[in-house]
């Protein structure tokens, strides 16, 4: 079984739906820990929910990037972890993590990327009135939302929509993507 960190800073829908193809045997592998670049963020409360140990921090407590992810490389080799998995983390990796972790790193990203990157992608698209947009499975690199894309599936913008609605749309979309990426990841049937 490979094992998993979930990184993320909100919400954590994507951590559950991951948590939980796990628990349906969907997915063949096993979230060891959760890290969370904010205290009160409700991932947290789900990681407890599921028994999965958690790592949160707050940057502005570290002078910089180097040391708090020289702080979350400890734990992740503590838990022994083999993919990190960012589901809504919304910071750059830097150096420290991606030598350690070259080819596995992988992010979501809710827009047919290279359009939309950086945040708030749905509101961008939304805004720019195209008629699609999309869910994007890539490999972590140094940019943002840059490094080379795995999987992408479309995601139809319709007459009538709000950004609420179209946000609904994509996240049922990246429920169902992840978890069976990362299965023929964790499985290597991908490249
Ligand atoms: C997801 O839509 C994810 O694609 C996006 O943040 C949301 C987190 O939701 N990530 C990015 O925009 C990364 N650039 P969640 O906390 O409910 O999983």
């Amino acid at each position: 079984m490979k094992r998993l960190a979930v990184f993320a800073s909100g919400n954590g829908s994507n951590f559950q739906s991951i948590a939980e193809a796990i628990k349906s045997g969907k997915l063949e592998a096993e979230i060891c820990l959760v890290v969370c670049d904010r205290e009160d963020a409700y991932v947290l409360e789900r990681a407890k929910l599921e028994n999965i140990d958690s790592f949160s921090f707050s940057a502005k407590n570290y002078s910089n990037k180097t040391e708090y992810e020289s702080e979350i490389l400890e734990k992740l080799r503590q838990y022994e972890i083999e993919f990190i998995i960012l589901a809504g983390y919304m910071r750059l990796i830097g150096p420290t993590l991606l030598q350690k972790y070259s080819q596995a790193i992988v992010n979501i990203h809710p827009s047919l990327l290279p359009s939309f990157p950086g945040k708030d992608a749905i509101g961008q698209a939304f805004d720019a009135g195209v008629k699609e947009t999309g869910v994007t499975v890539h490999y972590v690199d140094d940019g943002m939302d840059t490094g080379p894309v795995i999987a992408q599936k479309a995601v139809p913008i319709l007459e009538g929509d709000t950004k609420d609605i179209l946000q609904k749309r994509i996240q049922e979309m990246e429920h169902d993507l992840y978890p069976s990426v990362l299965q023929e990841l964790c499985h290597k049937k991908l490249t």
